[in-house]
């Protein structure tokens, strides 16, 4: 099967395409016919090997030597002990474990997949496990009321982030780089900041809720940015950033009456699929920036990495 495939952290330079063998799905596995897969920031961290938590797997070499985690196709084979699965069906999901999605075939953990819903195309689909559960446990406490600020709003997780605060009733700040306002307007963000002109945390204004999927900043700079009793939450970012929310956060939170933390995403079909049922009610919108083809990987992932992408960029398979 044809596979994009790298052996060094690096640029997308270090991606090639080669035939590679069918990986064999064995016990709770099935062999998916990836039809879609969407890119995630994530990819482009373990491609490039930082922050350097995305080396958790493998500190000098990638440890999976083809990238790609949300995933949308047909059961080709399966394990003996899966039970859910038969072949034939159309499945989509996240598999940040075992990755494999640049590629004709993959192998995933039965856990997680769930079937596709009949109501999205295969590329919506995959566009939905890593995002939609990042969105969906990151604005969890988004009520009418409550001011929310999303930060990094104009990417993949933020661009279903800002649509889920909304229809909980929340007045919505979203920040990102000056080409994504109008994008994060029209996902109905109330303001709109563009944080190469303006740092949130600097203005005097307060927010409930504050969802940050690319934290670079101090935690006297978030507490700053939270009103008494709200609550900051980072999913991503630089790792000094995320290690000082995690241990100086939470300290200076409980001292100051704000929580600051960082959001541990748990991954799976229960998280991620009551934000299909959304998609397919079309109460929320995916949006696709654009769509490679496997041969052009190296490109979406750079689409994605220097930051081009509004939404989703999906590479279709077949
Ligand atoms: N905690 C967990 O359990 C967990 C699980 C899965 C994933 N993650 C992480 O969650 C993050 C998810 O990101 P995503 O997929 O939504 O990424 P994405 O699609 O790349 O979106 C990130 C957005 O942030 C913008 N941005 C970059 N620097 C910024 C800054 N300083 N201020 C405001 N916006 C900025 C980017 O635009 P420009 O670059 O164009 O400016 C981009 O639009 C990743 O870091 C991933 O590793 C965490």
């Amino acid at each position: 099967m044809r596979a994009v495939i790298y052996d060094r952290y690096g640029p997308p330079e270090v991606l090639r395409v080669e035939d590679v063998p069918v990986p064999i799905p064995v016990d709770d596995q099935v062999l998916v016919r990836v039809a879609a897969t969407s890119v995630n920031l994530s990819d482009w961290e373990c491609l490039r090997g930082t922050p350097l938590y995305a080396r958790l797997g493998g500190w000098r070499s990638p440890a999976r030597r083809v990238l790609g985690s949300d995933i949308a196709g047909r059961v080709e084979a399966v394990g003996r002990r899966v039970t859910g699965f038969r072949i034939g069906d159309e499945v989509y999901g996240d598999n940040l474990e075992l990755k494999g999605g640049f590629a004709e075939l993959a192998v995933v953990p039965e856990k997680g997949l769930a079937p596709k819903p009949a109501g999205l195309t295969f590329a919506e689909a995959s566009t939905i496990p890593q995002a939609g559960a990042i969105a969906l446990q990151g604005t969890a406490d988004a009520a009418p009321g409550r001011r929310v600020l999303i930060n990094g709003g104009g990417g993949g997780s933020g661009s279903c982030a800002i649509q889920l605060a909304k229809r909980a009733g929340a007045h919505v700040t979203a920040v990102d780089n000056a080409d994504k306002l109008e994008h994060m307007r029209s996902l109905g963000a109330d303001e709109v900041i563009d944080y190469r002109a303006r740092d949130f945390t600097t203005g005097g204004d307060q927010w409930d809720l504050v969802l940050d999927l690319v934290a670079h900043g101090s935690v006297a700079a978030y507490r700053r940015a939270l009103a008494p009793g709200g609550r900051y939450s980072c999913v991503g970012g630089s790792v000094s950033a995320l290690l000082r929310v995690l241990t100086v956060g939470s300290v200076t939170g409980r001292f100051t009456g704000r929580r600051l933390g960082v959001l541990a995403v748990r991954e799976g079909p229960e998280h991620f699929a009551p934000l299909a049922e959304l998609c397919v009610d079309r109460q929320v919108k995916i949006h696709i920036d654009r769509t490679f083809t496997l041969d052009e990987t190296a490109d979406a992932l750079r689409h994605v990495g220097e930051g081009r992408a509004r939404g989703k960029v999906v590479v279709a398979i077949r």
